[in-house]
């Protein structure tokens, strides 16, 4: 019985093209198929989720889905979740060539949020179950019905703090276009190799304040304070580039990788 469990994010910024609408980058997914086929035989059980990227962030935004539903967003909110079913086809068609059993489990048809958290005591029941048959349950960011703006974005890290606090995995993984966690020290783009209680304050005021990274949006700051929370709960959680299949079995693995590794921070 394999005991270990890893969950792993497909960053949109990976998986996609960010700046070409709906534009799948089938050649990264094909890299790290052979790579989780690898770990998924000899090593342990997993769970993917994958983010957005050029499918639903652009939809969302020109509906604004993430400031709650309206009288005139409805079409809004039924095309942003169908992109984002059209982007998880897309994946699980290319994983499951390689033979990898995915169960994609649609986010949005159970979990609710209040003000874009998740409330509900969600039944994880349906990937318990897709696990203990070693399937590999495959989820990701989505528009979901929310009580009290009616619906929001649930993203897909903000997801994986949920399963984390719920399944307890033994280690998770970000996937990026990125190598891991830049600062700009000096005037000079730094790798983060390593972030621990007495580092992480220092590493995000440097983002925040940094000049030299010209992309920091919401989204890294949030996806740092998301990657806090996992491995404030004893689990091992790591960012890497998904550019570099072989690293990211490393880190998967807990061999040395080139990324960012945050520390368990108990
Ligand atoms: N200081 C930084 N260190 C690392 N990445 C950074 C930094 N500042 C900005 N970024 C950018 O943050 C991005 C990751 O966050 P983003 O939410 O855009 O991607 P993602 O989570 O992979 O996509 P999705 O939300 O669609 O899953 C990377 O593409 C990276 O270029
Ligand atoms: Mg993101």
């Amino acid at each position: 019985m394999k005991k270990s469990l890893a969950i792993i994010k497909l960053g949109g910024s990976a998986v996609t093209d960010k700046t070409k609408f709906k534009t799948v980058r089938r050649n990264v997914i094909k890299g790290i198929a052979p790579i989780l086929k690898r770990y998924h035989d000899k090593i342990g059980k997993m769970i993917i989720v994958h983010g957005g990227g050029s499918f639903g962030h652009p939809i969302a935004k020109k509906y604004n889905i993430d400031k709650g539903l309206t009288e005139s967003n409805k079409i809004g909110l039924s095309e942003t979740v169908d992109a984002m079913r059209e982007l998880s086809l897309e994946i699980s068609t290319i994983f499951r060539n390689f033979g990898l059993p995915i169960f994609p489990v649609q986010p949005s048809s159970f979990f609710i949020t209040k003000n874009g958290e998740i409330i509900n005591d969600s039944n994880l029941i349906v990937i318990r179950e897709a696990l203990k048959h070693n399937l590999i349950p495959m989820l990701w960011g989505d528009a979901v019905f929310d009580i009290s703006i009616g619906c929001s974005i649930l993203s897909g890290d903000k997801i994986i703090l949920h399963l984390a606090k719920k399944l307890r995995p033994n280690v998770v993984v970000f996937g990026s276009d990125v190598e891991g966690i830049f600062i700009n020290k000096n005037g000079i783009r730094q790798l983060v190799r390593k972030i621990t209680n007495k580092n992480f304050n220092e590493i995000l005021k440097s983002i925040s304040l940094s000049s030299q990274i010209i992309d920091v949006t919401g989204g890294i700051i949030s996806k740092i304070m998301i990657m806090r929370e996992i491995a404030k709960l004893g689990i091992k959680t790591c960012l890497v580039s998904l550019f570099d299949p072989e690293n990211l079995y490393k880190a998967l693995v807990g061999e040395d990788f080139v990324g960012t590794l945050f520390d368990r921070l108990k």
